[in-house]
């Protein structure tokens, strides 16, 4: 399929088939998923596809029972992981060393990426760095995030939606719908997962073959002037 041609075949579907995604082409969606861009490539993504029957149908209701959960054939949770950083960290440092990257982009990924992602305990670490760059701040132009917890998170979510969108294209791609879900409990949602506190779950994507009358109706967007601005 062209390009343009899967953005616009993309919708959210929200009635599915009986049909399971042949496992196959999830992991190519997983694999592609994975590709997009992310912060500083720590790759805090994290994707759980929830097989087991009992947490599918406990999913489904923590999605409040909407119908793309209700009749989808595979579920898939996409977790932001502030705090896995420290696993793709050592691996970025090797992997530098490795490709002889400049001693700077080394030294990014020794000094930098743990004093970025890093807010400390009660925030402590990120409220230090927060008076450091603001002050530093009216004299020149600095990095004012991530500080706190909820920014680092922040850094996170922003990534892994890319990786989401990543995800929906390629089952769009290999011939399969979903919907991105946010309308969920989020604290039962991380229970279920026995997700780390510091976790958000960025979305839950409901995947399969799309039904007969899938969608609510044709695509609606405000006007391309509303939203884009030159200045
Ligand atoms: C972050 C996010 C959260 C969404 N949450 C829901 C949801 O909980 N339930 C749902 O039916 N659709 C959900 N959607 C789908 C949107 O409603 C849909 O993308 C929008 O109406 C545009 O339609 P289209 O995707 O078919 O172009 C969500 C989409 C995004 C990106």
């Amino acid at each position: 399929m062209e390009f343009s041609e899967v953005i616009l075949k993309r919708r959210s579907v929200r009635r599915f088939t009986q049909k399971k995604i042949p496992k196959e082409v999830l992991m190519k969606a997983f694999e592609e998923a994975i590709l997009a861009p992310n912060s500083s490539n720590t790759q805090t993504w994290r994707f759980y596809w929830v097989n087991s029957h009992e947490k599918k149908e406990n999913l489904v209701a923590f999605c409040l029972n909407q119908s793309a959960a209700r009749t989808c054939s595979d579920l898939i949770v996409c977790v932001a992981s502030p705090k896995s950083w420290k696993i793709s960290q050592p691996e970025l440092i090797k992997y530098t060393e490795e490709i002889v990257a400049p001693s700077a982009v080394v030294n990014y990924y020794k000094k930098l990426v743990p004093m970025m992602y890093q807010w400390g305990p009660l925030n402590s670490w990120g409220l230090l760095k927060k008076i450091l760059f603001t002050c530093l701040g009216i004299f020149k132009p600095v990095p004012r995030s991530p500080g706190f917890r909820s920014e680092v998170q922040e850094v996170a979510i922003k990534s892994s939606a890319l990786a989401c969108e990543n995800f929906v294209l390629s089952l769009t791609n290999q011939g399969f719908a979903s919907c991105m879900m946010e309308g969920f409990d989020e604290a039962r949602v991380k229970k279920l997962l026995k997700l780390n506190c510091s976790d958000r779950v960025v979305m839950v994507i409901a995947a399969g073959e799309e039904a007969q009358d899938g969608t609510w109706g044709p695509r609606f967007r405000i006007k391309l002037s509303q939203v884009v601005h030159e200045v």
